[in-house]
């Protein structure tokens, strides 16, 4: 024995560097601080998204009368989403589309929706990218469809436009009109179906080029709630079996029911959105959650609900304060100074 000490073993690896501690102030930044900071750091509102819309603005001139449809508008919808979006009438929610759906320009502002940038596109562009990338459906039963041709001729039309093959314009026209629940009226022209039956055979029509996104403006706007229902049903059967996304416009607050998430516009602005998730209970019951949330949009505003305006009386001047978790907002003026 030598009584040596052990040889050292083989050094430790250096311990990791010490997690950074998040910076703390006592008092917290100012509001001018946090404003340079966001100032700073822009974010592009929907990066990675398949629709981007930021500081969206479509004014429109009619008889010397400027109105503002949409005011600085920002929506971002992921690939693969089902979005409905809400809003009272003139809100702003067909001017959107419109716009979406390459029929409309905006004023000012940015829309992207894919790889195509809508602000930019030359009409031959504008023109590929209706065909190829946006189907569309209106509230209008009869402005969907061709009234003498069969709902198979129908979804089969802009296929044949397109030069699509005839062998394989039957089966995507066979697919697509199973999708949508209504094979049994391949033969029948629009006047032989129902309203219900009509809007499902025009959501194959536009689905027929394969779009990655489809618009639908109000489409069970002319329906009953039953039917209302069903054709609601098929563009969730489209957007889990197809993997197109959708943003559907509607009155319609049951619509809103049935997608993970609604979008609700106020006067040419997104306002609010909802957003629904299933949970699970312990006793493996399953219910619904609905959150919502105001939208901040990029240049910090957001839209403080009617009802908290009128409830503490808030309007014109405000005063904002930083507190350490929220923003408080309270009325400007104090009584007996209004
Ligand atoms: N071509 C146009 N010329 C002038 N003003 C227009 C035009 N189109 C829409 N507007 C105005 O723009 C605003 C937004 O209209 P939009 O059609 O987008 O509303 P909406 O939310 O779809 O309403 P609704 O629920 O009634 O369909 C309204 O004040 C409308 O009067
Ligand atoms: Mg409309």
């Amino acid at each position: 024995m030598t009584g040596r000490h052990a040889a050292p073993s083989a050094p430790e690896a250096p311990p990791p560097p010490p997690e950074k501690e998040p910076t703390m102030t006592t008092t917290g930044p100012t509001l001018t601080a946090l404003e340079e900071r966001a100032r700073a750091r822009p974010a592009p509102v929907g990066e990675g998204a398949l629709v981007a819309c930021e500081q969206l603005v479509r004014i429109y001139q009619s008889e010397g009368v400027e109105v503002q449809a949409l005011q600085g508008l920002d929506l971002a919808v992921a690939t693969g989403e089902l979005v409905a979006v809400v809003g009272a009438s003139g809100s702003g929610k067909s001017t959107l589309l419109a716009i979406l759906s390459g029929l409309d320009v905006p004023t000012a502002g940015r829309v992207r929706v894919g790889p195509w940038d809508l602000m930019t596109m030359t009409p031959r562009e504008r023109v590929a990218y209706r065909r190829s990338m946006v189907g569309f459906v209106w509230q209008q039963t009869a402005r969907n469809l061709v009234p003498y041709l069969s709902a198979q001729e129908n979804v089969a039309l802009p296929m044949a436009l397109a030069g699509v093959p005839r062998r394989e314009r039957r089966t995507r026209t066979a697919e697509l009109l199973d999708v949508l629940g209504v094979g049994y009226c391949a033969g029948r022209r629009p006047h032989e179906t129902s309203g219900g039956e009509q809007q499902r055979v025009a959501i194959a029509v536009a689905l027929a080029n394969r779009p990655r996104l489809l618009l639908a403006d109000e489409p069970t706007g002319e329906l009953d709630t039953a039917t209302s229902a069903d054709v609601l049903g098929a563009v969730r059967a489209v957007n889990a079996e197809l993997g197109t996304t959708v943003v559907v416009v509607t009155h319609d607050s049951a619509v809103s029911e049935h997608v993970s998430r609604t979008v609700a516009i106020r006067d040419g602005r997104t306002s609010t959105e909802v957003l629904r998730r299933t949970t699970t209970h312990d006793d493996g019951s399953e219910h619904v959650v609905a959150e919502e949330y105001a939208v901040l949009d990029r240049a910090g505003r957001v839209q403080l609900p009617r009802e908290y305006r009128d409830t503490l009386d808030l309007v014109g001047r405000v005063r904002l304060t930083l507190e350490d978790s929220h923003v408080a907002v309270r009325r400007g003026t104090t009584e007996g100074h209004r």
